[in-house]
């Protein structure tokens, strides 16, 4: 389909779709698209496409894509205002938290767009282990930004941390010390900036996110906060903080659509998987001799740094022999640690539910 819309407005695309700038200047969360330029928006997600001069669109459109124009921006004010605050006051940590679908992704990427005109340095860690762009669910990835994003899955991974669950309630400190080791691998003078989950409002989501404020010390902490559910974690935050608005054209995803994402996400790092032994005399297997897992657990292989290498699926221990039977992508040349989490997947990347006998052992 042909499009063709003024300057001055938004083209708001909900995927899955396939756009081509035909004509026309344009950009997305500050990203400049390159005339004759082609990009796709995801099923699941909404990109709005701000026209700077005239422009002309071929867009493909999938399955329940949509599109509506709109007149303006749909880039919250408020959104502005901070990046501006964060350019010129030379912040150089910024925490982001939310409740889910809030734009703490999309406030993410815009930032780093906006500092990458600053000329500054810019690194994303994505510390939202259910829904993360950056490296598979159950974990939390780093990117070293040095071109314009207009998402962040896709971009460069420079290191992941395994966590084992999407849900952060039964590993608060695991993913706190997960962002201070990434933080080791960002170069000095970097504006770092921080993705949360959207884990919010009962009391251990706010002593969770109290307590990540204390331990990494943001230069500002920014809250997308839409009707003051944010107030009992910002009045508790110690470090300076702003809160900023949540946009009026976001995209809502269903339990379902998360569930989907996420399966999304496991199937790009297990992409190239095959069954492969492992010999547990060469790498250190305690968590999984301990945890007894049962098959399709969810498996992290960590290097000899605590980074970790890709996730696998258990299959089978011979505990006689000492062999690890795992399916993944990953080279045991390069693994020294193996890890077991509480996701239980089928080789396609489906979320399953463990078997009553490992909800026992659990529970005990
Ligand atoms: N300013 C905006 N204009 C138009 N669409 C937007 C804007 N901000 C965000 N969106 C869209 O709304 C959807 C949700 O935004 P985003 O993914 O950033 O939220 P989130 O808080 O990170 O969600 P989650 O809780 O799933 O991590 C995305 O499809 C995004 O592209
Ligand atoms: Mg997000």
């Amino acid at each position: 389909m042909k499009l063709e819309i003024q300057a001055g407005r938004t083209l708001l695309i909900s995927g899955p779709a396939s756009v081509r700038l035909e004509d026309g200047s344009v950009n997305i969360f500050g990203a400049p698209i390159h005339r004759r330029g082609r990009f796709t928006v995801r099923r699941e997600k909404q990109m709005p496409i701000e026209i700077v001069e005239d422009s002309k669109f071929d867009v493909e459109f999938g399955e329940r894509a949509t599109y509506l124009e709109v007149e303006g921006s749909t880039v919250p004010e408020s959104w502005k205002e901070a990046t501006r605050r964060i350019g010129t006051s030379g912040e150089s940590k910024i925490l982001i938290i939310g409740s889910t679908d809030t734009g703490k992704s999309t406030f993410s990427i815009y930032l780093a767009n906006k500092m990458l005109k600053h000329n500054r340095r810019v690194a994303i860690v994505d510390a939202d282990i259910g829904q993360s762009d950056l490296g598979p669910p159950s974990s939390i990835g780093l990117s070293l930004v040095t071109e314009p994003l207009i998402e962040l899955e896709g971009a460069t991974v420079e290191a992941m941390i395994f966590v084992g669950e999407t849900s952060p309630s039964r590993v608060v400190d695991r993913v706190i010390n997960g962002i201070m080791k990434l933080e080791t691998r960002i170069p000095y003078g970097t504006v770092k900036v921080i993705n949360t989950d959207g884990w919010v409002t009962d009391e251990g989501a706010i002593e969770y996110k109290v307590r990540m404020a204390e331990r990494l010390e943001p230069s500002l902490v920014i809250g997308l906060d839409d009707v003051g559910e944010l107030d009992p974690i910002m009045s508790m935050v110690k470090t300076p903080k702003m809160k900023i608005h949540v946009p009026k054209y976001i995209k809502v995803r269903s339990r379902e659509e998360r569930k989907h994402i996420r399966e999304h996400g496991y199937r790009r790092y297990l992409r190239e998987a095959v069954y492969r032994n492992f010999l547990l005399d060469r790498i250190e297997a305690n968590d999984l001799l301990e945890r007894k897992p049962e098959k399709g657990n969810i498996l992290g292989f960590i290097d000899s740094e605590g980074f970790m290498i890709g996730i696998g699926i258990f299959e089978s221990l011979n505990r006689r022999r000492g062999i690890l039977r795992a399916y993944t992508n990953v080279n045991f040349r390069k693994v020294s640690r193996v890890e077991c989490g509480n996701i239980r997947l089928s080789p396609q990347g489906q979320e399953l539910p463990f078997s009553v006998d490992q909800t026992w052992k659990e529970l005990r």
